[in-house]
């Protein structure tokens, strides 16, 4: 890979220890993946957040860093409520390694809002390169904003935030955003069956880009869901929508082709009795916000009621905020049932999220089982 004159002076540790070990990471992706140069970014967004996931080697490791981000970085979801962390029932001894994270990440220059759904804070132009790391957060940046981002893992989004750069490979160029797999749905799709349609078409694609064609124009909020869902029984990281995501015409219609139909749908459905019901994998915007309010007009929770979203979202909307927890449901910030020990305390959780339904059996050890968002909430009401 070329290197700038400056560059090299990273490398070879002219601008200290912490540069020189970010920029070495970056040089290693970028001659494994061919990258001919490094490229500006404008924000990263880091994983490797909650203590359940790195644990304290992943401590070790950022706490051995000591620089500053050069561009703004946000991190993923953390493995608590920063505020209500006790009231989630998490133990003080994670609390205490949790918060020890997040006072690194925060000496890093990293901003500590700690969500999956980093768009609804600083949306990405269109075109803008990034170095972000979750991959619903990479598939909504990618398929519907038209931003640039490869699937970065946390230590590749930090050290691209230290450095304010990324090699230049994979989806930042145009040649690896093309279509490579039609997938045809014939059935009109609403709410959590995007998140199945994600589920079913993920395990058949793997890494490649479909091209979906459907029949009704889903909303930006099931947009999200699917592109959850591919990542998580795939890896997808960009999806096209025929006529309503921005890059959907830019290229050829391939030839390999799949279809869905309902049956495939139906699949991802099913089971009852949850203990826990959790809504907002990626976080809940304020229109998903509104519309688990309304659904919950006039009810009480009996089965505990998760809605997860960022911080900042809940600042926003106070008002859906205040009528959901009226009614006996807990707004969480800064984590997610899926990076949350709180979760493993429970059996069977009830989800409106593929992905979601793909990842708490395997990291969390519960049962789940998804629901579209009106009977979630009927469930943890009845
Ligand atoms: Fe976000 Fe957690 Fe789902 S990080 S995408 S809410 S698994």
């Amino acid at each position: 890979m070329h290197l700038t004159k400056e560059e090299e002076a990273i490398y070879n540790g002219e601008f200290g220890a912490t540069k020189q070990k970010a920029m070495e990471i970056l040089v290693a992706l970028g001659d494994i993946y061919g990258a001919e140069s490094l490229i500006e970014i404008e924000s990263a967004q880091i994983s490797g957040v909650s203590y359940k996931t790195i644990g304290d080697a992943g401590l070790e490791w950022i706490s051995s860093l000591d620089d500053r981000v050069k561009v703004p970085a946000i991190l993923n979801p953390a493995g608590m409520d920063r505020e209500k962390w006790s009231e989630m029932g998490v133990s003080e001894e994670f609390a205490a390694k949790q918060k020890e994270i997040l006072k690194v990440y925060e000496r890093l220059g990293v901003s500590l809002e700690c969500t999956c759904t980093p768009y609804y804070l600083n949306p990405p132009a269109f075109g803008a390169h990034l170095a972000w790391a979750e991959s619903s957060a990479v598939a909504y940046a990618n398929s519907v904003l038209g931003a640039r981002t490869n699937r970065e893992a946390g230590p590749s989004a930090l050290a691209a935030a230290l450095i304010g750069k990324t090699p230049c490979y994979g989806l930042h160029l145009d040649e690896n955003r093309a279509p490579e797999v039609l997938v045809r749905v014939d059935i009109e799709l609403h709410d959590a069956d995007y998140g199945a349609l994600g589920y079913a078409v993920g395990k058949i694609v793997g890494d490649k880009v479909p091209l979906f064609r459907l029949p009704l124009s889903p909303s930006k909020d099931e947009l999200k869901a699917l592109g959850a869902a591919l990542g998580a029984s795939g890896a997808v990281a960009l999806y096209h929508v025929k006529d309503v995501t921005p890059e959907s015409g830019n290229f050829d219609v391939p030839t390999e082709c799949i279809s869905v139909d309902s049956e495939d749908i139906k699949k991802a459905y099913g089971g009852n009795t949850p203990d826990l019901v959790a809504l907002g994998c990626p976080h809940c915007s304020g229109a998903e916000l509104s519309k688990i309010a309304d659904l919950l007009e006039g009810k009480k929770a009996r089965t505990e009621l998760w809605i997860c979203t960022s911080r900042r979202v809940r600042e926003q909307n106070k008002e859906a905020v205040t009528r959901i927890e009226q009614c006996g449901a807990k707004v969480i910030c800064d984590t997610c049932m899926v990076v949350s020990p709180a979760t493993e305390k429970f059996k069977r959780v009830m989800v409106n999220s593929g992905k979601a339904l793909q990842y708490l059996p395997s990291m969390c050890g519960v049962d789940a089982m998804l629901a579209n968002t009106e009977d979630c909430i009927k469930t943890a009401c009845d």
